[in-house]
């Protein structure tokens, strides 16, 4: 507590002369007209991007013009508490606000000051719901100070996506933006790429994605034909394994490993003598569909869709379309599945979130939870945490934990709360972590005759997430949603009106168009009636694309067309009615003691249960929290260490509730025990992982050189005489060992085009430095040909791109084969634990030598076919 003081204290010293400063401002920029706030503004800009930095002034006018336009635009007014939360984020550290205080707002401050120097800004969210909403909600206030706003969507096409990342500040999800990334590293043209230099970042929840995110990378792969039997017969041979006599399980660290008896079994099994030959090793196929049988499992760690294993996040519930679990464990499961269309895959390009944001000058975030966290984000980011205090006191009440002895009791009593509660009026937010769970509590609600909304990860639920999670403030609503509870997305009590707007006006076109009559009280259809009649086709368009539409109603009325306007005036007209409806219902469920939370388990992580927890309390609201546990939950089971299971043991519970503050300190020890746990996982996992990020750094460089060159020839010379370098040095090994010279059919072919005989290279192997020196020369010799035989005959850029394009061939062939065998390396060197060798320098060491050897082929490869292809040039006429 005192330590919270202590640095809300020191944040307002920090920053007070310049709130202060902002704060006086505000007096004279209200004076000013709307043009002249823009006009200031875009001077602010024309003279940063001149520069290239901001000053203090700068920051402080910036600060004050963005809080105006907000107030003229949405009609909120930052509070100093957010100013300060804005300063923090500019300072590039992460600010901790509660959930609720309106950290979105916060996040205007920084990203327009930021996005003035004109490199752009990105403000990144964990959906595309709320990329698409702050897009529009916060670029209203962006817009009015003349900033151009760009929002990216999944389903863009690239040049979409270009103009959109070019614009000052751009809102996009964490994984487009890795994902473009990636694939801007695979283009051939410079025309192909879509974003810009990395300059600053704001991340939203910023926890979610740099911790819990942490863990999976994000790859590219394509369909291969990559060793599929060998996935499929270790599914065969793993069904005659079992538990305690074969293999062992560490659920902890969701770890198998083959007991003596179980190595034999297997080897008999497989018929091969040796499981970790290098060559051709078993083990990791084994291992990988061992923990594809025990520890994961389907509706908890993944979804089948389309018959495809899409994973979900166990921290949010989301399923994380387009992931994949590296090293085979993917491949594994999907055997498990027998997911038909099973092919094997190749990664082409993969990063993980860590490494990603590193590749940012500057970076921040905000969350509601980040200060448990403090150490790893310092540690492994450099980013500090400033916790910030709340606008108003909070008032949600968080009850002590209920525990039941076991999982049937403690269901019950979740639902006879809930039908207590309901009979009340005040609306429940029920958290649950699996979907099985969700489904379990959703059958006794119905049973219990509770009308209820029910959210988890699966498909035909994630569209309507945000949707349903905004409307869980409802009077009587229940909702149960799995752990993703809606992170970001903002709980009104008394319901969300946009929301209920947009559906209305989606429901009335569809109602326009079925029946002609069709009316509604208090809102005149006349006009759009007799328009839709006018141009029937408009209707299919506007129901597909209402939501997009809804973006065009927050710009000048001006862009709209007819139609378009009096769906614009039907939204709005039906937004004030609800907003009065949530005024009015709002104070009901305030005076019902606003949203209850219950949780039905409390989580790996405290983060994630005080994420659920701050769905409720928002600005200020009353609002109530509690966990419902029970002793068989997999947290208390599997973490709960020896004096929970002892207390167990002596607590002779008949169906009653306990409310044990020595069992929920207890829990919450094995929290903080996991959490460690996790983290010092994260940490190996990114020692091991800067290994293979400075390579990606390496050959990204390379890619760039190589797109952003116009003429090759340069490249070209580097890359030959580094060929003949290692030439030479290998006819110098022969002569010095005495050892007779072995001419590969493929060095034949290449002296051969060069018109170097075998014989001019053994009559002057006495004098290398001569010869290197003729191979040189004939080597530039042979380039210059090409290069007046191609200016001779058609256009010299013509060579340039094709050879671009031979280098771009290779480079990628060679990474991603050089990707597949980091996977193994790491299977591998995992073994030499045992040997008492350090396995992280036995696995530095072995990924140099193989990038090395990779570059080296990929550059001969290159060479090769430069020197020995040609283009046929077709005479068109
Ligand atoms: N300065 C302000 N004045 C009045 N209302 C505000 C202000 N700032 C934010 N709000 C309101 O607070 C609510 C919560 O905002 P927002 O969703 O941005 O919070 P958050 O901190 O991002 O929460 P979460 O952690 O859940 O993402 C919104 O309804 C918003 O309109
Ligand atoms: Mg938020």
């Amino acid at each position: 507590m005192i330590k919270l003081f202590n640095n809300v204290a020191t944040i307002r010293a920090k920053y007070n002369s310049i709130l202060n400063s902002i704060n006086d401002l505000e007096n004279e920029i209200i004076e000013l007209s709307n043009n002249e706030l823009k006009s200031k503004s875009l001077k602010l800009k024309y003279l940063c991007s001149k520069i290239g930095s901001l000053d203090e002034q700068t920051l402080i006018e910036s600060f004050a013009l963005t809080r105006e336009a907000s107030k003229r635009t949405i009609g909120l007014r930052h509070y100093d508490v957010q100013i300060l939360g804005g300063l923090v984020l500019h300072e590039g550290k992460i600010a901790e606000m509660k959930t609720g205080e309106g950290k979105t707002l916060v996040s205007t401050l920084p990203a327009l000051t930021n996005s003035l120097v004109g490199k752009g800004v990105h403000v990144v969210t964990i959906n595309d719901y709320l990329a698409k909403r702050d897009a529009e909600w916060m670029g209203q206030i962006h817009r009015f100070l003349g900033l151009r706003v760009g929002l990216i969507d999944t389903n863009m096409t690239q040049l979409k996506k270009k103009q959109n990342y070019s614009r000052d500040l751009t809102y996009v999800t964490n994984s487009d933006l890795v994902f473009d990334f990636l694939k801007d590293n695979m283009v051939t043209k410079i025309s192909e790429l879509v974003q810009t230099p990395f300059h600053f970042c704001i991340i939203d929840e910023v926890d979610s994605i740099l911790i819990d995110e942490a863990r999976t990378p994000l790859i590219i792969s394509r369909d291969s034909e990559l060793a599929i039997e060998k996935y499929i017969k270790a599914n065969e041979v793993t069904k005659h394994l079992f538990q305690q006599k074969h293999f062992d399980i560490d659920e902890k660290g969701k770890k198998i490993s083959l007991t003596p008896k179980g190595l034999e079994r297997t080897k008999i099994l497989l018929n091969v003598i040796d499981l970790y030959n290098v060559n051709d090793p078993w083990i990791p196929y084994i291992l990988n569909s061992l923990r594809a049988k025990h520890l994961f499992f389907r509706d908890v760690h993944y979804i089948l869709k389309n018959n495809k294993v899409v994973i979900i996040d166990e921290f949010t519930g989301r399923i994380l379309e387009g992931r994949k679990w590296s090293d085979g464990l993917h491949q594994a499961i999907e055997v498990k599945e027998n997911v038909p269309m099973l092919k094997g895959s190749e990664t082409m390009a993969s990063i993980t979130y860590q490494n990603f944001f590193r590749l940012y000058p500057k970076i921040s975030g905000m969350t509601g939870t980040a200060k448990t966290e403090e150490l790893e984000f310092e540690n492994i980011y450099g980013l500090s945490v400033s916790v910030l205090p709340t606008y108003e006191e909070m008032s949600r009440k968080d009850e002590s934990d209920f525990i039941f002895i076991d999982e049937i009791t403690k269901w019950r009593s979740i639902a006879q709360e809930c039908l207590k509660v309901y009979s009340k009026g005040q609306p429940i937010l029920v958290g649950t972590t699996t979907i099985q769970n969700s489904e379990i509590l959703s059958h006794l609600l119905n049973t219990y005759n509770l009308p209820h909304q029910l959210l988890n990860a699966k498909p035909e639920n994630i569209k309507r997430e945000s949707e349903i999670i905004s409307q869980a403030g409802c009077l009587r609503a229940i909702t149960i949603a799995t752990n993703m509870a809606g992170r970001g997305t903002d709980i009104l009590l008394g319901g969300n009106p946009d929301f209920k707007a947009l559906k209305a006006t989606r429901y009335i076109l569809q109602a326009l168009v079925k029946n002609d009559t069709f009316y509604i009280q208090g809102i005149n259809l006349k006009k759009l009636k007799y328009n839709l009649r006018q141009n029937p086709r408009l209707i299919t368009y506007f129901q597909e694309e209402l939501d997009t539409l809804l973006a065009v109603f927050y710009t000048s009325k001006k862009n709209l067309n007819l139609v378009e306007n009096f769906i614009s005036d039907l939204y709005k007209q039906l937004l004030e009615n609800y907003k009065e409806k949530q005024k009015k219902e709002s104070k009901i469920v305030k005076s019902l003691g606003g949203l209850y939370v219950i949780g039905t388990e409390k989580h790996e992580s405290r983060r994630i249960d005080n994420q659920l927890r701050g769905r409720s309390g928002r600005q200020g609201n009353p609002g109530k929290s509690r966990f419902f546990l029970s002793l068989a939950d997999p947290l208390i089971r599997i973490f709960g260490g020896d004096k929970i299971q002892a207390a167990m043991q002596n607590l002779k519970m008949d169906g009653e509730v306990l409310e044990s503050n020595f069992l929920s300190n207890s829990l919450t020890s094995a929290q903080q025990k996991v959490e460690g746990f996790y983290y010092d996982q994260r940490k190996t996992l990114n020692k091991y992982d800067q290994v293979i990020d400075k390579q990606r750094q390496i050959i990204y460089y390379l890619r760039k050189k190589i797109l952003y060159t116009l003429n090759m020839r340069d490249l070209v010379l580097e890359f030959s005489e580094g060929f003949l370098d290692d030439f030479i040095e290998y006819l110098e090994y022969c002569k010095l060992e005495g050892k007779s010279i072995f001419f590969p059919k493929k060095i034949l072919r290449l002296l051969n085009r060069l018109s170097i005989s075998s014989e001019i290279i053994y009559q002057n192997i006495e004098n290398t430095e001569n010869l290197k020196r003729f191979l040189y020369e004939q080597l530039w010799t042979s380039y210059n040909c090409k290069e007046f035989q191609y200016s001779c005959f058609t256009d010299s850029r013509i060579l340039d791109r094709y050879t671009q394009l031979i280098f771009f061939k290779y480079l990628d062939f060679y990474w991603y084969k050089h990707l597949e065998n980091m996977n193994f390396l790491l299977d591998a060197t995992s073994w030499e634990a045992y040997a008492q060798k350090d396995p992280y320098i036995q696995y530095e060491n072995r990924a140099t030598k193989l990038l090395t050897l990779s570059l080296k082929d990929c550059r001969d490869s290159i060479i090769f076919e430069i020197f020995i292809s040609n283009i046929i040039i077709t005479d068109i006429l």
